[in-house]
């Protein structure tokens, strides 16, 4: 079955040909990044714009780096939701259009899920598995015992990892997204010079909490009494992203521990971080757990991670009516070939 997907809950606009839902054979993604970044972060009808005028063109060249044509497409998926609700209607709206225009099925799918299950394009990782959903949005700890079966464990009760990451960025003076270049400076500086807390980690259960960390940042910074900058800001980054990760990867490998599974997928854009594979790579080597992590270009937004749970509900005869709508809030747990049968407006 070969299904196009698309992407639009964010700042990405992508298009993605998928094989038998684990082949990708094209993933286009088209950046808006440097639109935002004089913004400080993403302004959401300048967003929906850039969707708009994004979104035929990553479709064409999806199709054509995959050497196929909208008639042997069998099924479309799309991001419904959560997300920014005018750039998931720009996605969602061009997927009912095509879908309705050549007669083939649609299917909506959960951004989270999407990245939960990205790491399946690449290896075999059997079910069920403990996933960790880093990214601008979301952490969350999820068990997933299948496509479309999935238990929230922990979340986040106020800031996201990536939301840290970035508000952190941009305190330092960094440019919008900054989680990418706050990895860099810590790559080359020493995280014992600032020791930042870490919040929620003795605590039962497996929420998180990042807003103290990044005020503590914030202290920190107004404290010094030399430039933010060299030496100084590379430290500064390692200590931050190292209490970052310190929670993270001990919450995540408890939770693995407490449920039994065996197996431990972390997604979404913050998995992108040196330092977070690396400390998750050390552990599961010293222990009985195996580590999966998509490749750095799924991790990161875009349409082939939806190709995953998009194959499966085609398969199981999903498709959604054209009443079928985009949501900015949506549980995972909610996600699911049932979501397919949700129509009107929810948002
Ligand atoms: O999954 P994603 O691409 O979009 C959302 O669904 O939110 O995640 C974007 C987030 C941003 O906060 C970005 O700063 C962060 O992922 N990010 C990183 C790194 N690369 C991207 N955070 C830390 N280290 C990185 N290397
Ligand atoms: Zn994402």
């Amino acid at each position: 079955m070969l299904v196009l997907a698309i992407e639009s809950s964010c700042d990405e606009t992508s298009a993605a040909v998928v094989r038998d839902g684990r082949h990708v054979l094209s993933n286009v993604i088209a950046s808006q990044v440097d639109i935002h970044a004089c913004y400080g972060g993403v302004v959401p009808e300048l967003a929906a714009r850039k969707h708009l005028e994004a979104c035929p063109v990553v479709i064409d060249q999806a199709l054509n780096e995959a050497q196929v044509t909208l008639a042997d497409i069998d099924g479309i998926a799309v991001t419904s939701g959560p997300g920014l609700i005018g750039a998931l209607l720009v996605g969602l709206s061009t997927a009912k259009a095509i879908a309705f225009a050549l007669d083939i099925p649609l299917v909506g799918v959960h951004h989270i899920e999407g990245h939960i299950l990205a790491p399946l394009l690449e290896q075999d990782v059997e079910f069920p598995y403990l996933a960790l959903a880093v990214s601008g949005g979301h952490t969350h700890l999820y068990r997933v015992d299948g496509i479309g079966q999935y238990e929230l464990l922990g979340r986040t009760l106020d800031d996201a990892a990536g939301e840290a990451f970035d508000k952190v960025a941009k305190m330092s003076g960094l440019t919008y997204p900054g989680g990418a270049l706050i990895d860099k400076l810590a790559q080359q500086g020493d995280s014992s010079v600032f020791d930042f807390p870490r919040p929620m980690l003795h605590r039962p259960g497996f929420d998180f909490s990042f807003s103290g960390i990044k005020t503590s940042v914030l202290t920190r910074i107004k404290q010094l009494d030399v430039p933010l900058e060299g030496e100084v800001l590379q430290n500064l980054a390692a200590g931050f992203q190292e209490a970052v990760v310190d929670v993270l990867s001990r919450k995540t490998f408890k939770a693995a521990k407490e449920y039994n599974l065996q197996r431990i997928v972390v997604a979404g854009g913050v998995a992108c971080n040196s330092g977070l594979r690396q400390r998750f790579k050390k552990m599961a080597d010293s222990s009985d757990i195996d580590i999966y992590f998509p490749s750095l270009v799924l991790c990161a937004d875009n349409a082939a991670m939806l190709g995953v749970a998009g194959d499966f509900y085609l398969q199981q005869g999903g498709n959604a009516d054209l009443s079928l709508n985009a949501r900015s809030n949506w549980p995972l747990e909610q996600a699911g070939l049932n979501a397919q049968q949700v129509c009107g407006t929810v948002w």
